[in-house]
């Protein structure tokens, strides 16, 4: 049984998506057993809550110190025993603490196909609006692993999506949402699930 962490920071569309396959039996031998969120407010706990889903609040504004913040959210990771953590639109940069410990055992979900469109800065809505403004005429959602850098470690999944004229970022976001990370990031956990991801 590959125990699954979600860590969240907003509306959980993510984490329903994951929620939903594994409810649906489409995630192989998988439990979800904890959802950490950095946001007391995140949409994404209630939907934790209506799942049965043990959520658990690490706010870095409790911590007066950063290490302090860090500590905790290793000890809330620890906690939990977690075969694979799964970012889902987890808005707090993963300290280094947390990813030497859990090495190629961390999975992020992007809303480009990177390289493009990733890296410092480009999160949520910013992406869209980065990819309408160059004018590209596919786009699409990235599953990768982990490592220090920023959207940088290894590509385990890519779904394309199209943009479409006139779309607004929003519109655009939503497509990519739908078409694109609610289907590769419970994929890619499967496939995880079922041993069929290697890193080379
Ligand atoms: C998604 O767009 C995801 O690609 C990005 O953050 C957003 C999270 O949305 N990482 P939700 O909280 O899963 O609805």
């Amino acid at each position: 049984m590959l125990r699954v962490l979600v860590c969240v920071s907003g509306g959980g569309t993510n984490l329903q998506a994951i929620i939903d396959a594994e409810k649906a039996g489409n995630l192989g031998d998988t439990k979800i057993v904890r959802v950490i969120s950095n946001n007391p407010g995140a949409y994404a706990l209630e939907r934790a809550k209506a799942a049965g889903i043990e959520g658990v609040c690490v706010s870095s504004k409790e911590y007066e110190k950063r290490e302090e913040f860090h500590k905790a959210l290793l000890a809330a990771i620890n906690e939990a025993k977690p075969d694979l953590i799964v970012l889902a639109g987890f808005l707090v940069v993963i300290p280094k603490e947390v990813i030497s410990t859990y090495r190629n055992r961390i999975i992020n979900i992007h809303p480009s196909l990177i390289p493009s469109f990733c890296g410092t800065g480009y999160y949520g809505l910013k992406v869209h609006e980065a990819a309408l403004e160059r004018g590209v005429k596919i786009t699409g959602a990235t599953v990768h692993f982990v490592d220090e850098g920023t959207d940088t470690g290894p590509i385990i999944l890519q779904k394309a999506v199209e943009v479409k004229e006139g779309d607004t970022p929003k519109e655009l976001q939503l497509r990519v949402m739908q078409e694109a990370e609610w289907v590769i990031l419970p994929a890619a956990i499967k496939l995880i699930a079922d041993g069929k991801v290697t890193l080379g």
